[in-house]
């Protein structure tokens, strides 16, 4: 077997996509209708690998014995999405060609012309695209409209007629697992940190998806929200990532080759836990069969991260639409919980004991709840929370803006609180480090990765040289002909592989036999096994290695 030329890496991407879509990995959706911009299918072959990723991703998660998988809606209402912040900021910048009408992201549009556009403003963007007048996509002209915001989440109504109310298709599944947090509380016996887990679809009208599978409008996510004390001291164990050097881009450091440790010590990753998930995650895409060499990560600038975030790193993954984030490691800070809090007067506290008691005199306000609740009604909780916070010298009656309300607070409605109280800890609102990863961007990498073309014969010939932990499909049993008992021979292999060793076997008896190794070796399938002749006078059978080709004889009961 001789390696193929080199070849233009687009005329790869075509071939390797025909491929996929040829063999049930990964198609464009509704395709007899026309298909439609961002919707993939995961075919019989995809579904499989997506299960197994989707396995191994929570395996490797619960594996840390204090994180629990849950699941949450898609559909979302409104108020929530409010409350954390994405009705208002969660938007792309777009502009229209006046030419062909086709909209484009601008930051994309402005690649070429910018290191990171990402990272500019709305104004910003605009004196780049006045400067550089990039050609449309689409049509190649040059005038483009003023940018404007495009919220991506898709609106819903949750129920019929007027009584409908309005809700969002979930745009990431962190938001289920932060209004989940009192149970998730109880369920971790009060202490944190604690993780929940959720792999789930989420959706975004993104602008203009092209590039296949990397930039879908409805897509499987899988993310960890992981809740820490942010005052208490960390320690996790790096032991078995000692001698593994990443890449990593640090945003005042520029690229360096170092370990995690070192990246800690020196300050460039800013919390521990940030990166004890870096490294797990780089450990998970290794696992799952992403090539070591074509990984980095690459902390976000100040201006680029999401509304969110006080730290952001992402991982990259290099293929052939070049470098793309596949996942993104955040700490975002107690922002999530204080905003569901803040919206809904509920507690998303846990409590933190004192190592020695503490005396504390409290001097302020709290509602007379026999006077307010009738008062302020639904508002009452976030009055409640609001008196509490005041200063003892406050004057009444107050006006107070509570969830863009005006309300009066009057003198009968509140209490002066003075004493001394001894406390044995506090309450406090614990921090968040996510881990959010896009399973489609990480599954089209790792087709893209096992994807090997070589000459045989003057033809090519692929290989997809999947991870074993992830291959669709784990032993072919191929009779060499049907007849002369071999035909049962293979099925009764097969059949027993399948029922008892929690393996994917499937038979194959159509065609050349060398046909049918080629169809295996291009779905991955790691191992066949032939029954041949002498299988039916000895009970032996062929094993032949996917990436050696090697063969070797077993006896069956020996499998
Ligand atoms: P991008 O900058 O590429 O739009 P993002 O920063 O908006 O991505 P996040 O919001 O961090 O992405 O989402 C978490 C992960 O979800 C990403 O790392 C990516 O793997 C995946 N993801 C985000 N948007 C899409 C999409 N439209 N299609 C497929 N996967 C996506
Ligand atoms: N939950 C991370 C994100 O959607 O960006």
């Amino acid at each position: 077997m001789v390696r193929a030329m080199s070849d233009d890496s687009g005329a790869r991407l075509e071939r390797l996509s025909g491929m996929l879509k040829r063999r049930g990995f990964i198609l464009p959706a509704f395709e007899i209708h026309g298909g439609a911009k961002g919707l993939y299918d995961f075919g019989p072959n995809g579904g499989r690998l997506r299960n197994r990723v989707n396995q191994m991703w929570l395996n490797h998660w619960i594996s840390m014995g204090n994180v629990s998988e849950i699941s949450c809606p898609t559909i979302t209402p409104y108020e929530v999405l409010e409350a954390s912040g994405h009705v208002g900021e969660f938007s792309d910048f777009m502009t229209g060609c006046l030419s062909c009408e086709e909209v484009s992201r601008a930051d994309t549009l402005l690649e070429d012309y910018h290191p990171n556009p990402d990272s500019l403003g709305k104004l910003e963007l605009q004196e780049l695209l006045n400067k550089s007048s990039p050609p449309c996509p689409f049509c190649g002209e040059k005038s483009w409209s003023d940018i404007s915001a495009q919220n991506l989440m898709f609106n819903t109504k949750i129920g019929a007629g007027t009584s409908g109310r309005d809700g969002f298709l979930r745009p990431e599944t962190a938001q289920g697992m932060f209004t989940s947090f009192p149970v998730l509380y109880r369920h971790f016996r009060e202490r944190l940190p604690f993780g929940a887990i959720q792999i789930g679809k989420g959706y975004r009208n993104e602008i203009s998806p092209r590039q296949g599978m990397i930039r879908l409008r409805e897509f499987n996510m899988a993310e960890l929200e992981y809740f820490i004390d942010p005052e208490a001291s960390i320690s996790h164990d790096f032991s078995s990532w000692s001698g593994v050097k990443l890449t990593m881009i640090g945003e005042n450091e520029g690229e360096v080759l170092t370990s995690i440790v070192d990246a800690i010590k020196v300050g460039m990753v800013r919390h521990e836990t940030v990166g004890f998930f870096i490294a797990r995650t780089y450990e998970f895409l290794i696992g799952v069969g992403i090539d070591p060499s074509r990984v980095r990560f690459r902390q976000h600038e100040s201006n680029e991260m999401a509304h969110y975030a006080t730290d952001c790193w992402d991982a990259e993954i290099h293929g052939s639409y070049g470098w793309v984030e596949c996942v993104g490691i955040a700490h975002r800070g107690c922002y999530d919980l204080e905003a569901h809090e803040k919206y809904t007067g509920k507690s998303l506290r846990a409590r933190r004991e004192f190592a020695t008691p503490k005396e504390v005199v409290i001097d302020g306000w709290t509602t007379d709840s026999a006077v307010a609740g009738p008062a302020f009604r639904s508002l009452a909780g976030k009055v409640k929370l609001v008196v509490e916070e005041l200063p003892s010298d406050t004057s009444f009656p107050l006006e107070l803006s509570i969830e863009d309300q005006l309300v009066t607070i009057e003198q009968t409605h509140v209490k002066r609180v003075q004493r001394t109280d001894t406390l044995t800890g506090e309450w406090f609102i614990p921090h968040v480090i996510e881990p959010a990863f896009g399973i489609d961007r990480i599954i089209w990498h790792i087709l893209d990765h096992a994807y090997d073309e070589i000459e045989k014969q003057g033809e090519k010939y692929t290989i997809m040289k999947l991870n074993p932990n992830v291959v669709p499909i784990d032993y072919v049993v191929l009779p060499l002909y049907e007849k002369d008992g071999m035909g049962e021979i293979a099925r009764e292999i097969n059949t027993m592989l399948n029922s008892r060793f929690g393996v994917v076997s499937s038979f194959d008896a159509s065609g050349s036999i060398g046909r049918r190794y080629a169809r295996a070796d291009e779905i991955g399938v790691p191992v066949c096994i032939t029954v041949d002749h002498q299988s039916v006078e000895d009970e032996t059978v062929t094993i032949r290695t996917r990436d050696t080709g090697q063969q070797v004889r077993l006896k069956i009961s020996e499998l």
